[in-house]
């Protein structure tokens, strides 16, 4: 407890980019800035980006903003969780230095100019068929972002597989001098990957929701039984129907530009999955 309460004391909570910019300033003449955009309900997930920032040497930077602009359906976005408080104790503890709270006119004021971003068919596929807009909403949020904090790294987890990909395209195109960091998923004993939504789900939600990593590896391992791709998915979904899960896409992809793939490839590719559960939407991926 001491040592949270100390910790506490030493991290700093800004709400305006006028009173973060001198701070990180300050922070940057003791080593490159780590930053971490979050929508806050923060977990052991989030927490890793944290500790990859800080085994990396950065400072570590969290941004907690529930990005309205990302969100296509309104509902989704009202039952965010919204967790502050625990939020903060965490990030104390977990010993990052700064937290950008800020409210939505402060990152989108009103005349801020976003240039557009070119997704190209990576804004259509999986998520972006889905969820029309999202992406769209991440690039606008997180050039924004970036652009505040201006960081030396940035961590993202591979859970938000197709995010990683859109924001290399976003650093290409416009922060050339930020290192972008992939972080593996970090997951439940049961193999559920860790996410926010975990929340919305009952116990026994929680229980059957570990059913998506075991269908991802089942269909991994069809590759090394000889069957194609397609009959490896068919079959791993018995995994999802008995569990009383809802797919939305499970599909073989290539891991650059999730072009959906019938063959396995020569080299990498990647396993995407997303559905539904007691009306959770959860996502979860397996590089293959
Ligand atoms: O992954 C998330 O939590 C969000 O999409 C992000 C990157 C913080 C942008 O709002």
């Amino acid at each position: 407890a001491l040592l949270r309460h100390f910790s506490l004391a030493q991290l700093k909570i800004f709400y305006y980019s006028r009173s973060l910019e001198p701070a990180l300033n300050q922070l940057r003449t003791e080593g490159p800035i780590g930053f971490v955009p979050t929508m806050g309900a923060l977990h052991e997930g989030h927490l890793a980006l944290v500790q990859a920032a800080k085994d990396a040497g950065c400072l570590p930077i969290v941004s907690i903003f529930v990005n309205p602009r990302q969100f296509n359906n309104p509902e989704d976005l009202r039952l965010y969780p919204r967790t502050a408080a625990e939020d903060l104790a965490l990030l104390a503890a977990a010993g990052c230095r700064a937290v950008f709270l800020p409210e939505p006119a402060e990152v989108y004021p009103s005349g801020a100019n976003i240039p557009e971003t070119h997704l190209g068919e990576l804004e259509n596929r999986f998520e972006g068929s889905f969820r029309p807009g999202h992406f769209r909403g991440v690039s606008e949020v997180l050039y924004r972002l970036f652009s505040l904090v201006k960081p030396d790294f940035a961590f993202f987890g591979e859970k938000d597989f197709q995010q990683c990909a859109v924001v290399e395209t976003l650093v290409k195109a416009h922060f050339n001098n930020i290192s972008l960091q992939r972080v593996p998923t970090l997951r439940e004993e049961s193999g559920l990957a860790m996410s926010s939504r975990n929340r919305r789900l009952s116990a026994s939600g929680r229980e059957k929701a570990a059913a998506i990593f075991q269908a991802l590896q089942q269909a991994a391992n069809g590759r090394q039984q000889g069957l194609a791709p397609n009959d490896a998915i068919v079959e791993a979904s018995r995994w999802l129907e008995l569990a009383g899960i809802e797919t939305e896409y499970f599909a073989l992809a290539d891991p650059l530009h999730l072009e959906k793939l019938n063959a396995w490839p020569q080299g990498n590719a990647v396993l995407l999955f997303a559905g539904y559960l007691e009306g959770v939407r959860l996502i979860d991926n397996l590089r293959c």
